[in-house]
């Protein structure tokens, strides 16, 4: 099986030699890659590999587990705000698991949050938005080059984010058509419901900040209260990011789907004056790496493959149709709409 560089994996097993530009063998058919071969291979510009398929029967394990483990929390994650909304308190320890296994699982390989927007049901939107801005954040924190204890933390900000809406009337929350200007205002109070509930079930501060100010902006454009750019506490900011990213690339009543890239570029342009670029492009160069060999669908109708990213701008990678490599960076009109 062919696989681009970017999306090679250590314990992939080589299926051919493989020689530089002068005819130098550089590795032989059967090596067992490890990240220093895999570098090795990048210095040499070497763009795709074939190897062993037993090694994509491994992935297609871990990503069958990874799913499985996904839903098994969404469930969960549903059970534990249905009794918060009848008790009133929240079991933080059960979150902590949810938010826990499923980063570590992650963390261990990243590439699979990648299932994530092949799972854009509306089905349980709500669950698996907080289950999604969770992985998001905590991920995002280790790209961000944030201890371990903090990547924690942000899983469980992420988790707990918007959870003041379990106070917002059900004729509100699930109103199908626009909502009315009082049912917008009664709608941003759940930033000021969660906080207060958070600090009431003893949760740490930091973490009740991120219900008070998710949907700040550095402009202070944002709400409940307006404040503007350093005013606004880094997890808030983080989570931010990951709230965004995942509603605009999620299946809506009132929304289609957008495709990763113009999610990220939306992201991009909001990084001017809204958000924080320095976790903003991080983000984006994280997530951008992740199509890296996937097909893609674009303006022009054509399917092509993204073949690399350019570090300035991962949202106009190159990409190859047929025996074609178009720089999407000189091609401006074209757009990728759709991974499929
Ligand atoms: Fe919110």
């Amino acid at each position: 099986m062919k696989v681009t560089i970017s999306n090679a994996k250590p314990g992939s097993i080589l299926a051919e030699d493989l020689y530089d530009q002068t005819g130098r063998l550089l590795l032989p058919k059967g090596t067992e890659l490890d990240e220093m071969n895999i570098y090795m291979l990048r210095k040499h510009h070497i763009m795709e590999i074939e190897i062993e398929v037993a090694s994509r029967q491994i992935e297609l394990e871990r990503i069958r587990q990874f799913q499985a483990t996904y839903e098994a929390s969404v469930d969960m994650l549903k059970q534990i705000v249905d009794q918060a909304k009848t008790s009133g308190k929240i079991p933080i320890e059960p979150l902590i698991d949810i938010s826990t296994i499923l980063l570590e699982e992650i963390l261990q390989d990243t590439g699979i949050v990648h299932q994530l927007s092949r799972v854009r049901n509306q089905d349980e939107y709500t669950f698996r938005h907080l289950m999604n801005v969770s992985i998001y954040s905590g991920m995002l924190a280790k790209w961000l080059g944030l201890t371990k204890q903090e990547q924690m933390k942000l899983a469980l900000a992420g988790i707990l984010h918007d959870c003041g809406k379990i106070f917002v009337p059900n004729h509100i929350l699930n109103k199908q058509g626009a909502l009315t200007d009082e049912e917008q205002e009664e709608m941003k109070k759940h930033t000021e419901y969660g906080y207060q509930f958070l600090m009431n079930n003893k949760i740490s501060e930091e973490i009740a900040l991120v219900a008070l100010n998710h949907h700040e902006r550095r402009d202070g454009t944002g709400y409940p209260k307006g404040i503007r750019d350093r005013h606004i506490d880094f997890f808030s900011r983080v989570v931010a990011v990951a709230d965004v990213y995942d509603a605009m690339c999620s299946d809506r009543t009132y929304q289609k789907a957008n495709s990763p890239y113009h999610v990220s570029e939306i992201l991009w342009e909001l990084s001017y004056d809204k958000m924080d670029p320095q976790i903003v492009l991080p983000f984006i160069h994280g997530i951008c790496q992740f199509f890296v060999g996937d097909q893609v669908v674009l303006n022009t109708g054509e399917t092509a493959k993204v073949v690399f990213v350019y570090n300035d701008e991962p949202t106009r990678p190159l990409v190859q149709l047929g025996n074609v490599y178009m720089d999407l960076r000189k091609h401006r009109q074209i757009k990728i709409e759709k991974i499929l």
